[in-house]
């Protein structure tokens, strides 16, 4: 009797701890996915290593295999919360697989961040959210250039055509820095639109 009583009573606590974590997921339904994918600008072997992964990226953009996928800009240096060089292919839902299956297959020796895009941008870049190919890289999760809330999921903008060229630190730090110690993503433009700019 007893032991029946505690199954039971796990049973219930399970049904509530699922569904507590069911509810918070229902309200930021994953729209879209990031793959960042790290390198050491100053390692002549990495520096090619990552411009010819970027560039087998875009053929598979440009022949169709990642119908919605789209590549940011390079980032190079610290890109809060990214401590290293990144760049982000930006893949909505519906191109995760395909997206995902490349990753694996070919990031070779270059280390991998995947994180969903929800209306939780702090929580996406957390431990619980994220997954490596690779060894993984610390990022700080408390980095003011990340919103704890959104008013809707993003999903991927359609970005210009970006060099795939490794730009020089200058070039890049110019465009990417945030405006430090502010609460807003503005990147020293004022207009600056989380929602409809691309980012
Ligand atoms: C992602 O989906 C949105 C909404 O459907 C669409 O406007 C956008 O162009 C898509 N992004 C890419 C990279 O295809
Ligand atoms: C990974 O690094 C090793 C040497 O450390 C190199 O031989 C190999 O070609 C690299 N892989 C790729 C895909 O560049």
């Amino acid at each position: 009797m007893v032991a029946k009583l505690v199954i039971i009573s796990l049973a219930l606590l399970g049904c509530v701890v699922v569904s507590s974590a069911q509810d918070e997921w229902f309200d930021s339904e994953i729209e879209a996915w990031h793959f960042h994918t790290y390198f050491f600008e100053v390692n002549p072997r990495i520096s090619a290593e990552v411009t010819a992964f970027r560039k087998a990226l875009r053929a598979k953009i440009n022949d169709g295999t990642f119908p919605e996928c789209s590549l940011n800009d390079w980032a190079i240096g610290w890109d809060g919360p990214h401590p290293v060089s990144q760049f982000e292919l930006c893949c909505n839902k519906t191109s995760f697989a395909v997206a995902h299956s490349f990753h694996t297959q070919n990031h070779g020796n270059l280390s991998v961040l995947v994180h969903p895009l929800t209306t939780l941008d702090q929580e996406d870049h957390k431990a619980t959210r994220v997954s490596w190919m690779g060894a993984p890289v610390v990022l700080d999760e408390e980095c003011p250039c990340l919103y704890p809330i959104l008013p809707k999921p993003r999903p991927c903008p359609v970005y210009p055509d970006y060099a795939d060229e490794i730009p020089t630190a200058q070039a890049s730090r110019s465009k990417f820095l945030p405006i430090p110690g502010t609460e807003d993503y503005q990147r020293r433009d004022p207009s600056f639109n989380i929602l409809t700019d691309p980012y």
